[in-house]
């Protein structure tokens, strides 16, 4: 099995109303039997984080097609997890309280992983990410990009030119977060 250490995290608003609880049909279609019994002590929706997570760390090295069931959680603490793709594996973690659920794949202890709730400015997770950046570099020559592909990660430049740092978006309802890897040796 590989270990996958890049970012990818995902923030779900428990107070929006996607984050109902999902049909019985939804939960046979997206979680695995082993999954199913998480749910009496977990919320369906920090396994789907958990899923997109992964998706979207194992999008910057992988081909991976869009199976939701094809991701399993094989373990569940209450502040962290693994999960496994075919030969894909990673640990991820958890912050949850009455208001959101955040899961990040773990990476660098030293990497960087915040959520905030979005201000009345209309700041979105991009600014929470360009925030942090701005401790380290020139906020102005600062950009994420989008690659030409849909459904890339954001990558980002510093005056043009592809920064070493990894970032991972996320943003649902009243919230945005992000993920920021530094420590490329380590991989
Ligand atoms: C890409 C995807 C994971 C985004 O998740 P989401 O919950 O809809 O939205 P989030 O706000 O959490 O994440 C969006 C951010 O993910 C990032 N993103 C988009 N495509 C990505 C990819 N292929 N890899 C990594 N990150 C990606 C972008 O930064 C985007 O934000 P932006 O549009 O502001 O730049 C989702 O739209 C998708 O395509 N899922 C595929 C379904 C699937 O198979 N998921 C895995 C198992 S559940």
């Amino acid at each position: 099995m590989k270990h996958i250490t890049l970012p990818g995290n995902d923030i779900v608003d428990l107070k929006d109303p996607d984050s109902a609880f999902p049909s019985d049909r939804f939960i046979q279609r997206v979680f695995s039997t082993r999954e199913q019994k998480f749910l009496l002590q977990s919320n369906p929706w920090l396994l789907w984080a958990a899923k997109e997570s992964f998706y979207k760390a194992l999008r910057r090295t992988a081909s991976v097609p869009f199976s939701p069931v094809l991701f399993e959680v094989k373990e569940l603490g209450s502040t962290r997890g693994t999960i496994v793709y075919e030969k894909f594996f990673a640990e991820f973690q958890i912050h949850e309280n009455a208001e959101w659920i955040h899961v990040w794949i773990t990476t660098h202890p030293r990497d960087i992983v915040c959520s905030a709730e979005l201000g009345p400015d209309n700041s979105t997770a991009r600014d929470i990410a360009l925030g942090r950046l701005s401790h380290w570099y020139p906020r102005e020559q600062i950009r994420i990009e989008r690659e030409a592909l849909a459904g890339s990660p954001p990558l980002l430049t510093l005056s043009g030119i592809p920064m070493a740092e990894l970032l991972s978006l996320s943003h649902h309802g009243r919230f945005g977060a992000c993920q920021i890897s530094r420590n490329l040796t380590a991989r």
